[in-house]
């Protein structure tokens, strides 16, 4: 079932998680930017974004695992130089799970360019299991109607 309908309304507010500047070390055999080095940045960016709408929505925030990036589409070439900022709203909260939108954008002549999008679900996780046991990720409360 989804749990989206009782989030906090800042869960949904955009958030800049991240801002980076591409370097050369980052491209591929092409010259343009490595797909995988702006995977990296977005999964960091989610987990950036996720952490701050738990904790604006002053609920707890634990330990966070990658457990499915979707959605991946890379729309447009990233280049070296190109400032890119990640911005991140979160789109479902489940029992154990968060999900968070990550759009990739640049400036390019003056207006914003959506290069980049993921869908990232991170796991609320208990570190001292192993394997990892998925723990809830909503604050323990009175039962809602
Ligand atoms: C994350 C992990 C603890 C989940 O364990 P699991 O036994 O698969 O857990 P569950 O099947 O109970 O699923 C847990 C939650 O993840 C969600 N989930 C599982 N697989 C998913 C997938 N492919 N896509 C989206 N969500 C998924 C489930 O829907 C569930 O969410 P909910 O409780 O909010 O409904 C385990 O898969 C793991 O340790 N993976 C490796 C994580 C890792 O190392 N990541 C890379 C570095 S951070």
């Amino acid at each position: 079932m989804s749990q989206t309908t009782r989030l906090p309304e800042t869960m949904a507010q955009r958030h800049l998680a991240l801002r980076v500047m591409m370097m050369p070390k980052d491209t591929n055999v092409h010259g343009t930017i490595f797909g995988g080095v702006l995977l990296s940045h977005i999964d960091q960016a989610g987990v950036i974004g996720a952490a701050h709408a738990l904790a604006q929505a002053g609920w707890p925030v634990p330990p966070l695992v990658t457990v499915a990036m979707n959605q991946v589409e890379f729309h447009h070439a990233v280049l070296v130089g190109d400032v890119v900022s990640f911005w991140t709203n979160v789109i479902r909260v489940g029992r154990t799970s968060i999900t968070v939108r990550v759009s990739v954008e640049t400036e390019r002549e003056g207006k914003t360019l959506v290069v980049t999008q993921a869908q990232i679900t991170y796991v609320a996780v208990d570190l001292e299991s192993w394997p990892r046991r998925p723990v809830p990720i909503r604050p323990a409360g009175p039962p809602e109607d």
